[in-house]
């Protein structure tokens, strides 16, 4: 695990956007693994600008988000379809077909989780895979006791992430009580992860993923098994890692 700390949120925000620009710039058709959450937006705010000032192109570029809520419409302005085009996609050139994303309202569900890893492993597996981290140590929606043997499958969400996803919701009822989330195989099979993470409220996750045990009460310790981690981190973040 390679593990940059960095003074401010702007910072790693653009120490983010940077690999992911140079991963672009490098292979101009990359597969790309997208995240939601607060973490990711100041670095698709700086990619955005790149983009702006013709630094990169996404014209070539594969994207695959790593969840979506279970039961919410693509419309609805909570899900995570909706918050991808309104902080990222609608501002860049990708080509839409060549947007994924699960679909929560999909019939079959079983189906839609089969074919998604279908999808990433015929696209040739994901380049580099963006992720943020839950306060209970979660990736993607693979929540605490995750099965790290499994792919995209439908999750159960955590009383933790219900409560703490609540703040984007009107109240907690609305909050759904499941998900669609790429699973720890699905992520581990990307050739780079970059983890991102910033504030106190992150700190004892972070260091429970870097220096604790690996097990599936911390899904993110698993990364430790990963051959090409990144984790960008903030003062705050990094705050319990010193020792
Ligand atoms: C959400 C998402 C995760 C995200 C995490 C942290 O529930 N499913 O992909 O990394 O929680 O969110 P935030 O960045 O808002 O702290």
């Amino acid at each position: 695990m390679r593990i940059i700390v960095v003074d401010n949120y702007k910072e790693m925000s653009k120490k983010a956007a940077a690999m992911i620009a140079s991963q672009i710039i490098l292979k101009p058709n990359s597969v790309l693994g997208l995240a939601t959450g607060d973490t990711p937006l100041g670095m698709y705010k700086e990619l955005i600008e790149m983009y702006d000032m013709k630094q990169i192109d996404f014209r070539e570029v594969k994207s695959f988000n790593l969840d979506e809520y279970y039961g919410l419409e693509k419309e609805n302005s909570q899900s995570y379809h909706h918050y991808m085009i309104k902080n990222f996609f609608s501002n860049i050139n990708i080509d839409k077909e060549k947007i994924n994303i699960p679909n929560g309202k999909a019939k079959n569900i079983k189906k839609e989780c089969e074919n998604y890893d279908k999808k990433i492993s015929d696209s040739g597996n994901i380049d580099i895979q963006v992720l943020g981290i839950g306060v209970n140590g979660h990736i993607g929606f693979n929540e605490p006791s995750v099965d790290f043997k499994a792919g995209t499958h439908l999750v159960e969400l955590d009383e933790k992430t219900i409560k703490s996803n609540s703040r984007f919701f009107n109240s907690i009822e609305d909050v759904p009580t499941k998900a669609i989330s790429m699973g720890i195989k699905t992520i581990m099979n990307s050739k780079k992860i970059v983890l991102l993470a910033n504030g106190k409220g992150k700190a004892d996750a972070i260091f429970k993923t870097v220096k604790g045990k690996i097990c599936p009460e911390v899904p993110a310790s698993v990364l430790q098994f990963h051959n090409d981690v990144t984790i960008i981190l903030d003062k705050e973040a990094a705050g319990k890692l010193e020792s």
